[in-house]
């Protein structure tokens, strides 16, 4: 079945680039004899020097001719295995576009930060996402992995074997998300990752509320929208999915998010 998430089956990994206009501060001297008492000297606060002025800044001047190298280095940072590369090479034969290094490094870390031992993928694919959650989990966790393509499972299940990981490791459950999800337990898991079709993201950060234990963590995956998020222009539906399901995640009492913008973007939020 094709993903519904993207008519083409595949997401758009080209590198993007961020165009960040912050203004250098350049700030006119205070006169602080404007609100002390007259006996106080009068004190004019000096020029900051060019050096110290906030390195937020000077990162941002140079941030558009730097940024794609940035990206490329952050995504390179943590390097892929043989295993990773072939569940990789493997995605792009049937056709899907699996995590990018940097967001399978980064799910590894919020499994191992938060000590995982409960997981629930959506869209298992070829195993890529799902080989960097196992690494970051604890030894005896359990990965329930969740997928309408049998044909795709078939192969994440050799990855994860080829990996290491005993089958006692992995629950890889054939079906759509949206049946498959109500069959779960309630607060017991520890992260869950959804990367399969847009259109069911609100439905799946619903019952992501209902499955997280308090302090567990949803990474949603996507979360640029192809890099679109940002453009006020951008008005197709899965933009502006996206776009809803972040912002209601933003504005609920239940999460404490963050977008990374990672590989495709990764929406992280700390369940309360
Ligand atoms: C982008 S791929 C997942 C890639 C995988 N997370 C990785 O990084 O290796 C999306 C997967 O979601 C599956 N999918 C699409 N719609 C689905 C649904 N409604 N329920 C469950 N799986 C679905 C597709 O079959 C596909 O394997």
């Amino acid at each position: 079945m094709p993903e519904a998430s993207s008519p083409s089956g595949a997401r758009d990994c080209r590198s993007r680039t961020a165009t960040l206009r912050l203004i250098p501060a350049t700030p006119a001297p205070v006169h602080f004899s404007a609100v002390l008492p007259s006996a106080v000297p009068r004190l004019v606060a000096p020029a900051i020097p060019a050096a110290r002025r906030c390195p937020i800044a000077t990162v941002a001047r140079s941030v558009s001719t730097t940024t794609a190298q940035a990206l490329q280095f952050a995504e390179a940072y943590v390097a892929e295995d043989l295993v990773l590369r072939t569940a990789r090479s493997l995605a792009t034969e049937v056709g899907l576009a699996a995590v990018t290094p940097g967001t399978g490094a980064t799910l590894r870390l919020l499994a191992a930060a938060g000590s995982a031992r409960a997981v629930v993928e959506i869209g298992t694919g070829t195993g890529v996402s799902g080989l960097w959650l196992l690494r970051g989990m604890r030894a005896d966790g359990i990965l329930t992995t969740i997928d309408v393509e049998t044909e795709h499972q078939r192969i994440a299940r050799r990855i994860f074997q080829e990996a290491g990981f005993a089958s006692g490791r992995t629950r890889i459950i054939t079906g759509r998300a949206l049946d498959v999800l109500p069959r779960l337990a309630d607060g017991v898991y520890d992260l869950i990752f959804v990367d399969s079709a847009v259109a069911e993201y609100s439905a799946c950060v619903e019952a992501a509320t209902r499955l997280l234990r308090p302090g567990g963590v949803l990474a949603l995956h996507g979360a640029l929208a192809a890099g679109r998020i940002g453009d006020p222009a951008a008005r197709d539906v899965e933009t502006v999915t996206v776009r809803e399901v972040a912002k209601a995640i933003r504005e609920s009492e239940d999460w404490i998010p963050a977008l990374l913008p990672t590989g495709e973007g990764l929406l992280a939020a700390v369940k309360r």
